[in-house]
């Protein structure tokens, strides 16, 4: 979703600016545009189009070399992506510039009443409104203008404001959108996310919701809504900024991909100690535990897969029920919360408007909340009872990959972890899935090596097909449900996942000579069953891609090319299962010339509703 960079130090704003909002591209946007305060005067550029098209435009429409200015990378809400609604937006007094990521839900009657006092307007974003009613609100100082404009909003936001009467410093606030402020030295940031600050600074302060900021290149001063000075630790960041670069990779996806051996072990290796499943920050006692009647698992998009493996696992390791809601449906079905539920909510980014509007749901509704986040310090994290990370380092892609079998790996623990403290698993089953789920990075990476050149020539020789069905029975369906997002959002190949036992109920009346079948036979108790869904689909035409554990011979007789996975706890294939899967989406993207870092239409934080 949209990108906001604001800087105040020495050097021209304008290159820092791109800079750091060709770091937030992986967000996903549509337009961009920047807005310098040259001496007593806005300047402004912005379009339609990518970041280096408006780097071009300033070159040949180039703004003063100011050191303080605004920068916004837009992902179209209201009104569609041309150069008018692309941000900054500015009151009709030349005044104000403002950049905004969020949505204004109660803009349209604030247009109308301004409409009504004879404002007129340039564009038809929700954005504009805010630039109109700082004028509007106008006190003579900039901080009370702000918050009482902030005041007026309801929705979500993150603002960056510049002001020609106060031509030295930059406005921020927040609520429910994520803001970053960086520390440098004789200079100073706000941004939508770490890496656009990273190649200037390490420190950094996360805001939380209704806080504002004044930023000047001398300091930074943050303050409560009642506008009272808040003191805040200075946080320094240590991941690697190689971390959130390319680092030689061709893209952000495959670089990911790669990743996730380190990742899990970061995630695991520090959660099992002396043999025993360690969960920091748990609060949760054993008492917390006998006296859950079910819990919910609540997440968007592949968080959600997360959730419905988990699901799997935990049913029969731990025999609590589970739900798996999509949040964006959790909220408005009534669902059965109290004060004996455990609501789990998975996000990568932490900021998911979706999911945490329904974490807030939840909990005015009595649950207890236990998230897996991978952003520290996000909405959600700071929101929830319990918070539990994963480590898998900034994930750029917008497309999920080591975030995704990081929260898998944290599932299991987890779920392990709840099933061996109400004293559901025998000693013996609880030692095998510790011991195997140690070993996942070590298949992971097995897995990644075995398979790589193999996939990219399969994805070659497929990469005409414009249907793809994905089917297995209970968490190869699970996976298949990611496997077929995978391959969807960054190859654009049409692709559905069904439970194989579910496709002669209907769908089987698509396979015909030459489709496409991925088939995930991994999970032994029901192998039998899976192979005799892939004959049916076979016998139709269908072209069968079998992804089965080592030694399944059974499969290979009924398949026309197989993927292997090493052999591990029968609850625990979906972590080797997913790899390949994330690289075939990757190579058939790559062999239909997809972007596979920026998919069409798609953010990586999506923090509008
Ligand atoms: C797909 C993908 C999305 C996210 C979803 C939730 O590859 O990345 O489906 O999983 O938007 O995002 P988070 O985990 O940040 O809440």
């Amino acid at each position: 979703m949209c990108g906001i960079v604001g800087f105040a130090g020495n050097s021209p704003a304008v290159e820092v600016l791109l800079d750091g909002l060709s770091k937030l591209e992986y967000r996903g946007y549509d337009s961009a545009g920047i807005a310098v305060m040259d001496g007593n005067e806005i300047k402004m550029r912005k379009m339609k189009g990518r970041i280096a098209d408006l780097t071009k435009k300033l070159e040949s429409d180039p703004v003063a070399p100011a050191p303080i200015g605004i920068g916004h990378t837009r992902w179209a809400t209201h009104g569609k992506p041309n150069d008018v609604n692309s941000h900054p937006h500015m009151s009709g007094d030349g005044r104000f510039a403002v950049v905004h990521n969020g949505i204004i839900e109660n803009y349209a009657s604030i247009k109308e009443d301004l409409i009504a006092q004879g404002v007129q307007f340039a564009s038809e974003t929700d954005t504009e409104v805010i630039a109109h009613l700082l004028e509007k609100n106008y006190t003579g100082d900039i901080l009370e203008t702000v918050r009482n404009t902030a005041r007026q909003l309801e929705g979500s936001y993150a603002l960056g404001v510049l002001c020609t009467e106060h031509p030295d410093r930059i406005i921020a606030v927040r609520k429910a959108s994520p803001l970053i402020v960086g520390l440098g030295e004789g200079e100073n940031f706000i941004a939508s996310d770490i890496p656009a600050v990273l190649s200037r600074t390490r420190k950094i302060h996360h805001l939380n919701d209704n806080e504002l900021v004044e930023l000047t290149k001398d300091g930074v001063r943050i303050f409560s809504e009642e506008l009272q000075p808040i003191e805040k630790p200075v946080e320094t960041v240590t991941w690697d900024v190689r971390a959130a670069e390319k680092d030689g990779w061709p893209h952000f996806m495959i670089k990911e991909i790669m990743e996730q051996p380190t990742a899990l072990h970061d995630t695991i290796s520090p959660r099992i100690a002396d043999g025993e499943i360690v969960l920091d920050g748990l609060s949760l006692t054993k008492k917390d535990l006998e006296e859950t009647s079910r819990i919910y698992i609540v997440a968007c998009g592949s968080a959600y897969h997360v959730g419905i493996v988990a699901k799997y696992f935990i049913e029969k390791v731990a025999r609590v029920p589970v739900e798996v809601d999509l949040a964006s449906e959790f909220r408005y079905r009534a669902p059965m919360v109290d004060d004996k539920t455990l609501v789990i909510i998975i996000s990568q980014s932490g900021e998911t408007a979706d999911t945490l509007a329904a974490l807030k749901e939840a909990k005015s509704m009595g649950g207890r909340i236990l998230s897996i986040v991978n952003v520290v310090g996000s909405s959600i994290a700071n929101e929830s009872d319990d918070v539990l990370y994963t480590w898998a380092g900034p994930e750029i892609a917008v497309a999920t990959t080591k975030a995704y079998s990081t929260q898998l790996a944290m599932m299991y623990l987890i779920g392990t972890y709840i099933a061996k403290t109400l004293g559901r698993i025998d000693d013996a089953t609880y030692r095998a899935l510790l011991a195997d789920i140690r070993k996942l990075p070590e298949q992971v990476k097995e897995v990644i090596e075995k398979n790589n050149d193999f996939i990219k020539k399969l994805a070659e020789q497929f990469s005409y097909i414009e249907h793809a069905y994905y089917i297995g029975r209970n968490l190869d369906y699970a996976v298949a449900m990611e496997a077929s997002l995978k391959l969807k959002e960054v190859s654009y190949v049409h692709s559905e996942a069904y439970a194989a036992g579910e496709l002669k109920h209907g769908t089987i009346s698509l396979i015909e000579e030459g489709t496409l079948v991925v088939a995930l036979a991994s999970h032994m108790p029901l192998l039998e069953k899976t192979i005799s869904n892939i004959k049916e689909v076979k016998s139709r035409g269908a072209i069968v891609l079998t992804i089965a554990q080592e030694g399944a011979t059974a499969v290979e007789d009924c398949s026309d090319y197989i993927l292997n996975i090493p052999a591990t706890h029968e609850l625990l294939a979906p972590s080797l299962q997913v790899v390949p899967m994330q690289m075939l989406g990757y190579y058939m993207a790559i062999a239909r010339g997809c972007d596979v870092d920026k998919p069409r239409n798609l953010a990586k934080s999506v923090t509008v509703e």
